[in-house]
């Protein structure tokens, strides 16, 4: 199965893909992780990522689709599927996503669309944290963690009051012709958003089940 996951930032895409990779086994595929990734690592790549993504501006098209070509060329996901989750950002980035399947002989079954008025945004993203060791995201308030100590989570650089604000601009004004892009091609399942991060889930999981 080969999955988009899409909704502005702070939606909830990469607390769903967690759940929906775990449970359907396909490959989690998180332009933003592969960047925060390249970023600790001190890459060259990370190195220019941040430039944008610390500001909350999208990194340049052509880096972005490049990573993205790299990742599903690798052989996990012809053989298990795969969930993309903070790609694609533009409609440039949709047409080469288009481009790069066909020639893998990959076919996108189904957009997974996450619903929330961006009103509700800055609270879920102000309180995000994230585990040193194991990577995993919570919420102060909506999903703390059961054990929890300051010293073992880390707020995102991006979640800063500046970046958000412009994170939100940058993929209001992007995401809308990206939706209505796939929705030409009946492929969008639009998810209500503002539910607990469980009932999102059977919602999530319910429209994942009943793809053919
Ligand atoms: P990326 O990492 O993709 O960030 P984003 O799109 O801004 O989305 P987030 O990861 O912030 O939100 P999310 O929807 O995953 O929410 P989460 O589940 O964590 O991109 C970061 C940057 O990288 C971009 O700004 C750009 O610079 C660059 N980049 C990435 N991809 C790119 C591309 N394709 N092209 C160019 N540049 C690119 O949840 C948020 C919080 O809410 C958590 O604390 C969570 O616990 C909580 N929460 C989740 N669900 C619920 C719920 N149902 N109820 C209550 N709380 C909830
Ligand atoms: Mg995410």
């Amino acid at each position: 199965m080969n999955l988009l996951i899409m909704g502005l930032p702070g939606a909830g895409k990469g607390t769903q893909a967690a759940k929906i990779v775990e449970k359907f086994g396909i490959a989690h595929i998180s332009t933003g992780d592969m960047f925060r990734a390249a970023i600790a690592n001190q890459t060259e790549l990370g190195l220019l990522a941040k430039s944008y993504m610390d500001k909350g501006d999208l990194v340049p098209d052509e880096v972005t689709n490049g990573i993205v070509k790299e990742r599903l060329g690798q052989a996990d996901v012809k053989e298990k599927g795969f969930l993309l989750d903070g790609y694609p950002r533009t409609l440039e980035q949709a047409q080469v996503l288009d481009t790069i399947l066909k020639e893998l002989d990959l076919k996108l079954d189904a957009v997974i669309n996450i619903e929330i008025e961006s009103s509700k945004l800055v609270e879920r993203l102000s309180g995000r944290i994230i585990n040193r060791k194991t990577g995993e995201t919570y919420h102060k308030v909506f999903n703390p963690p059961a054990d929890y100590k300051e010293e073992d989570y880390y707020q995102r650089e991006d979640d800063k009051p500046e970046a958000v604000k412009r994170r939100l601009e940058v993929n209001i004004a992007q995401g809308q012709p990206i939706i209505a892009y796939y929705r030409q091609q009946n492929l969008v399942h639009d998810i209500q958003g503002d539910q607990e991060i469980d009932n999102v889930f059977k919602d999530v999981s319910q429209t994942i089940s009943g793809l053919k």
